[in-house]
């Protein structure tokens, strides 16, 4: 029989219990998984981005399958900081898992006003995004420029008491650039990768499907992308990584841990089975138990050179 792994990581000294995390977008605030199991099964919980007020985001349709992924462009819909502060924060805050806010602003000032009140408020850590690619202010013009993207990085510093970990986009030529940036504006954690920009069309009626035209692909499609620049990253910045791209299963959290990252995120693959990121951590503890190690983490940033 396998030996018991210990699973447990830190994040930017966040601890976690083991190091699956549910990503931004794909798991609301919890509500509805939580009543399929336990959400403390969790190592955390990357929270619907939030911005500073409450958004309907895009018209629809604003999601459509493609092979091995998703294609969404759903614009950032969320109640506003101040609802999930006082509505969403205190349910999440009944189960045993790190509550990481991810944001969204138009501006630097927006960021910084949220990272004070999350801050006050007693989340675990904030995940600022500055790679969604369907909004049309802040978003993406933020992680596609080294100099904005380490402004957002400064003020979201200067206002949170709690780690700030920055969401990077692949939609860049050199994404090593921008996280080398962000580690310079004192961030003190990285996740990566965000959605792809992608678009499908509609050959009978010559419609784009996405109502906005293009939006963010995920799913498996996306992971060979997420292990390449986790790779990249890692061997540039010293800052943890929380790994995200396409994670369905433990095999493919390995591979973003070997990679370099600390922890992985679970996305699109919770659309088709809740429980995914449960079998994602069991698949991951069968790896490490296989391999022989007492602990997950030796994992992280272990992959050998040719
Ligand atoms: C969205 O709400 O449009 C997705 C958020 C993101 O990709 O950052």
């Amino acid at each position: 029989m396998p030996k018991q792994v210990d699973l447990s990581v830190e994040l930017a000294g966040v601890k976690l219990k083991n190091p699956v995390v549910a990503a931004s977008g794909t798991f609301g605030f919890g509500r509805e998984y939580g009543q399929f199991y336990d959400l403390s099964q969790l190592g955390g919980i990357c929270c619907k981005g939030l911005t500073l007020h409450r958004r309907e985001g895009n018209p629809p349709p604003r999601i459509a399958e493609t092979p091995m992924g998703i294609l969404n462009s759903v614009g950032l819909q969320n109640p506003g900081v101040e609802d999930f502060i006082s509505q969403e924060l205190p349910e999440l805050r009944r189960h045993d898992l790190a509550v990481i806010a991810n944001i969204s602003g138009d501006t630097p000032e927006e960021y910084g006003i949220m990272c004070r009140l999350l801050s006050a408020a007693g989340v675990d850590m904030i995940e600022v995004n500055i790679s969604c690619p369907n909004v049309k202010a802040g978003g993406l013009a933020y992680g596609t420029r080294p100099e904005l993207a380490a402004e957002v990085t400064q003020v979201a510093k200067a206002h949170s008491t709690v780690p700030v970990m920055v969401k990077l986009s692949p939609n860049v030529t050199d994404i090593v650039q921008i996280a080398k940036a962000v580690e310079e504006a004192g961030a003190d954690a990285l996740s990566l990768i965000n959605t792809l920009r992608g678009m499908r069309i509609d050959v009978n009626t010559r419609r784009p499907i996405l109502k906005r035209n293009t939006g963010g692909l995920s799913g498996p499609a996306v992971l060979p992308v997420a292990v390449r620049m986790v790779w990249e990253v890692s061997c540039a910045v010293k800052l943890p990584i929380l790994g995200m791209g396409g994670v369905s299963k433990g095999e493919d959290a390995a591979q973003l841990m070997l990679a370099g990252a600390s922890a992985v995120a679970v996305g699109a693959a919770c659309f088709a089975d809740p429980y995914a990121p449960l079998k994602v951590r069991d698949g991951l503890a069968e790896i490490a138990a296989v391999q022989g190690l007492d602990r997950v983490s030796a994992l992280t940033g272990a992959v050998m050179p040719w």
